[in-house]
């Protein structure tokens, strides 16, 4: 049986982490780091997110601006809030909860975000950084993700790496992480042909697709790790579940590691998302 990797408990440890630098910023700079969190429209997995993210944020003493919008939002109303949260120097992170309704311009809203202050990493000028090896704000999932798997492996040079998923908000950025890591990348999506193939040859399988349960027991190469970032609410006898993109039972009967859903990838982003807080503040520091 795999190796059950438990992002509670890494997560917990990274949040300590996060605690201790909001601490430090307190006491050597009278500064509390600040998040703003944007959430346009209803969305009820979106609402779930938010919620915990500020919770969080909260228990680690970092200072929170809750901004909930209505779904008919005009684009003019979000411009104008993004401006005056990157004028406000209380404010050190602003995240902007995705996806936004249709009619809104998701990557000008994302481009509008400063740089510094863009602690999703989703900004182009972060984006491009990462490609380029010189991060500092880097995706939260994608983060969390290296952190589950420097604790399986010390050393992930070499190794074949599949990511299944080619989001702009995981596959590509996690691409570019393990890249920088040394291991041999492929991305595999929709299109890709005999995907089942392709996952058997991973030492690493990063699930990132959003499709519940699609990566089977033999699409894993045995002693394989397996990190699920899938988050599906699928109803089983009228009860609401929540599954990832990996047939857990199955493929942990294959796998060397595997990552559960939930208690796995999740607790990892938003601790992730509270250390690019403080290190987005640490780097405003005048
Ligand atoms: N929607 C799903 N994942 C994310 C994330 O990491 N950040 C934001 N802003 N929205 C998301």
């Amino acid at each position: 049986m795999a190796q059950v990797i438990d992002g509670k408990q890494l997560a917990s440890q990274v949040l300590e982490d996060a605690a201790a630098e909001v601490e430090w910023l307190k006491h050597h700079f009278e500064s509390v780091p600040g998040l703003a969190v944007v959430l346009v429209g209803d969305d009820a997995a979106s609402q779930i997110y938010v919620r915990n993210k500020i919770k969080r944020a909260k228990e680690a003493g970092i200072a929170s601006f809750e901004h909930y919008l209505e779904a008919d939002t005009s684009q003019a109303t979000l411009d104008a809030l993004i401006q005056e949260l990157n004028d406000d120097p209380g404010v050190h992170g602003i995240l902007v909860q995705l996806p936004l309704p249709e009619h809104i311009d998701e990557a000008r809203i994302i481009s509008s975000i400063l740089p510094e202050k863009d602690v999703d990493g989703f900004h182009p000028a972060n984006v491009g950084a990462l490609s380029q090896g010189r991060a500092s704000l880097v995706p939260c999932t994608p983060q969390g993700c290296l952190i589950m798997l420097r604790h399986v492996h010390q050393d992930l040079s070499g190794k074949n790496a599949v990511i299944v998923g080619r989001s702009n908000i995981v596959g590509k950025p996690m691409a570019a992480l393990l890249l920088q890591e040394n291991c041999t990348v492929t991305i595999a999506h929709s299109r890709t042909r005999d995907i089942r193939k392709v996952c058997q040859e991973a030492d690493i399988l990063i699930a990132a697709t959003g499709s519940p349960g699609l990566i089977q027991s033999d699409w894993i190469k045995p002693e394989a790790t397996v990190i699920d970032v899938g988050i599906n609410a699928i109803e089983v006898d009228g009860q609401r579940k929540l599954i990832g993109d990996v047939d857990f039972d199955g493929a942990s009967q294959v796998a060397g590691a595997i990552s559960p859903v939930p208690g796995g990838v999740g607790p990892m982003t938003i601790a992730c998302l509270l250390l690019n807080t403080t290190r987005a503040a640490k780097n405003q520091l005048t």
